[in-house]
């Protein structure tokens, strides 16, 4: 099931954040700013257990992905897959005409998720991430 992201999920999602090296490491205020509204976020769980989340937000008609990541042992099972659905019918619902993000050029997994989900690649920002330093290819698609 996904639902929204809740203060009670901020320690599940740091936890799967910390075994996602892929990620954009953020830190626990940032969450909690997602948890109370100030930006878009969903979790998928089983049970009472917190599997997977994305957060978006929304900027004029466009929408950005800003972290989405499934825990390592819950991986192709299309949680991913449905969290993006959400983030995406969002999308549809506030007039969203483009989603992007921005993903390492190292991430073949993420990128074949991405491109599966009809994303296509519109640029290249070079060096864009740190530890280590890599190019950033940024995707675009329509929700
Ligand atoms: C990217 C990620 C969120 C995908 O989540 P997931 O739940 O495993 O993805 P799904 O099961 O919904 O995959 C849907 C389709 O995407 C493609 N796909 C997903 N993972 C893939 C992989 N590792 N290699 C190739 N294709 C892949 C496949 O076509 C898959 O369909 P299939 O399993 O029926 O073949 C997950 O791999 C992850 O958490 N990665 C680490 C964090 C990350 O890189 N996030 C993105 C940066 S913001």
């Amino acid at each position: 099931m996904v639902r929204s992201l809740e203060i009670g999920d901020v320690d599940a999602v740091l936890r799967i954040q910390k075994v996602s090296p892929e990620l954009a490491q953020w830190i626990r205020r940032d969450y909690e700013r997602v948890a109370n509204g100030e930006m878009a976020g969903w979790v998928a769980e089983d049970g009472d257990t917190v599997l997977g989340f994305v957060v978006a937000r929304k900027l004029a008609d466009e929408m950005e992905i800003l972290n989405l990541a499934v825990a390592p042992d819950a991986r192709r099972h299309h949680l991913g897959s449905e969290l993006l659905g959400v983030a995406f019918e969002w999308g549809r619902t506030n007039q969203i005409r483009k989603a992007f993000l921005e993903v390492r050029a190292s991430n073949f997994a993420a990128i074949a998720f991405y491109e599966r989900h009809n994303f296509k690649s519109v640029g290249r920002r070079q060096r864009y991430y740190v530890a280590p330093i890599e190019d950033a290819i940024i995707l675009a698609a329509s929700p």
